[in-house]
């Protein structure tokens, strides 16, 4: 049964969406209007991939949650479905928080997600308490199980609050024909942890061990885990928040980062070896992945950050978009490896190719310029001469420029948006290492409109960031401090 509260948003989506038309970037997910946040249920259903997200269709600000709804044969092209689920049980009153979808033995399409509710405690302070449920539904309607929640506080392992208590992450094991989920929690030490849930049907769930915790050493509360393996080994990727710099690994604030290792199934011990950032951008939070028929492990996220979120454009009506999916794998060295979904390349147009240009001051290039585009600049030193630094600007005319530096020396890259054309105070400036191979670096970039997605060296960093600039600033130049020799191959996308 459709309740009101949902086909109130659902008629709202019809009505207003089409107004967003044309704010929209051209390949990455928004809400049909309105606010999003965090990607949700992410996964494969009856051959096509869906992608839920946190959803407050009326406003460009976050509000109490609904889930949003799209799907898609091929990341690229998204289309529209109605409003999933809104706030309109007992166990959701106030918000139905991030999780995760699977497609049941028996066909059928389980959400798994935070229910919310907020009680007042007898010093007058709101307490929210947060619980899991579950729904499930044929791929655009969804029931609201009456037994909800399917895991509330007597769940908790010692220490655990369910004041902190979220976004459940759920799989199939085709083995042992049941259930897993991970779930975020706050411990008694006041970080974040990983509790790891199995059940046989989805409905009564068995606490099994906690898979990972903070310690206090990543962040705090972690947010948004998933968990899976991938070129044999096993990854965890969490959402701290309020983390504390270190180097240029991390930086302060939200950050987003894998925990890579092993996992022994059998005693469900998860040995952590290798922790990284996932990307060292500005704007990317809270990703969850899938797994493709094919075997392709793909990273979806929120292409936003908390602390940007009152980075409203005046008269926009939708805030708020999904980062490009991208294909995951992990290295020998446990280092996690990210670039953007193969199926990208099928939508390639036009293609402009320049090989061993040598500059060594600014200079445009012909047919390379662009605001939704896939270009690939290979810098290599020009013989022994000894450059100080490379730079691709962006998005650029007479006021507006956005830059992308490397610096041999220090082996950096740069992403500096402080003339991106926002009017905001925030961080517009990140800087982080790179790897170059025999002093060579490889740029990807990816541009829709608003948006700057660059892939260093094959996906070995990647670095995520917004841009305000108006679309009519779509120059490129290519910069040179000292002599390089470029290799640039740009495509203009076709979607
Ligand atoms: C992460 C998050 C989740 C929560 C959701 C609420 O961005 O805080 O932990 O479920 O957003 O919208």
């Amino acid at each position: 049964m459709t309740s009101e509260k949902l086909q109130q948003a659902r008629d709202f989506e019809q009505q207003y969406m089409h107004y967003a038309n044309k704010e929209r970037p051209v390949f990455h997910v928004t809400g049909a209007i309105g606010w999003v946040n965090d990607p949700n249920g992410f996964s494969v259903y009856k051959n096509e991939y869906h992608l839920f997200f946190q959803y407050h269709p009326y406003k460009t600000v976050w509000g109490p949650m609904h889930w949003g709804h799209v799907k898609t044969k091929d990341f690229i092209k998204w289309e529209y479905l109605p409003c999933a689920i809104a706030p309109d049980t007992d166990a959701d009153p106030d918000g139905c928080f991030s999780g995760s979808a699977v497609e049941m033995p028996d066909g059928r399409q389980l959400l798994m997600y935070t229910g919310v509710y907020h009680i007042r405690r007898v010093d007058g302070i709101i307490d929210e308490i947060q619980h899991q449920c579950i729904a499930i539904g044929n791929g655009v309607d969804y029931e609201k199980y009456e037994g909800n929640p399917v895991l509330d506080a007597s769940d908790l392992p010692q220490g655990a609050s369910n004041l902190d208590f979220r976004d459940p992450k759920i799989w199939y094991d085709a083995e042992e024909k049941c259930y897993y989920a991970v779930v975020g929690n706050r411990p008694a030490d006041g970080s974040g942890s990983v509790l790891l849930y199995r059940s046989e049907d989805a409905y009564k769930w068995q606490f099994i061990t906690i898979l990972d915790a903070c310690y206090n050493e990543y962040g705090k509360m972690w947010e948004c885990p998933d968990f899976f393996n991938l070129d044999g080994k096993s990854a965890i990727l969490v959402s701290p928040q309020e983390m504390t710099p270190l180097g240029l690994e991390f930086h302060a604030g939200y950050g987003v980062i894998a925990l890579v290792g092993d996992y022994d199934k059998k005693n469900h011990k998860f040995d952590r070896q290798h922790v990284q950032s996932i990307d060292y951008g500005i704007d990317f939070y809270a990703p969850q992945t899938l797994e493709t028929p094919d075997g392709r492990r793909i990273m979806i996220a929120w292409m936003q950050n908390w602390t940007t979120t009152n980075c409203q454009v005046q008269g926009i009506r939708i805030f708020g978009s999904m980062t490009l999916p991208r294909e995951l794998n992990i290295r020998e060295d446990g280092r996690l490896i990210q670039n953007p979904v193969r199926e990208l390349a099928n939508y390639h147009g036009r293609k402009v190719f320049y090989e061993n240009l040598v500059i060594s001051r600014e200079c445009n290039l012909n047919g390379v310029k662009g605001r939704v585009l896939d270009m690939t600049v290979h810098v290599c030193p020009s013989g022994d001469t000894v450059y100080n630094c490379f730079k691709l600007n962006l998005a650029k005319d007479g006021e507006h420029c956005t830059v992308i530096r490397y610096k041999p020396d220090s082996s950096t890259v740069r992403i500096d948006r402080t003339r991106c054309g926002g009017r905001f105070d925030i961080v517009h400036v990140r800087d982080f290492l790179v790897t170059p191979k025999n002093g060579e670096i490889k740029l990807r970039v990816i541009m829709d409109r608003f948006s700057v997605e660059l892939f260093v060296n094959d996906g070995e960093q990647a670095a995520t960031f917004r841009l305000y600039a108006p679309e009519t600033a779509d120059s490129i130049s290519f910069e040179s401090d000292g002599q390089v020799v470029l290799d640039v191959e740009k495509y203009e996308l076709n979607i």
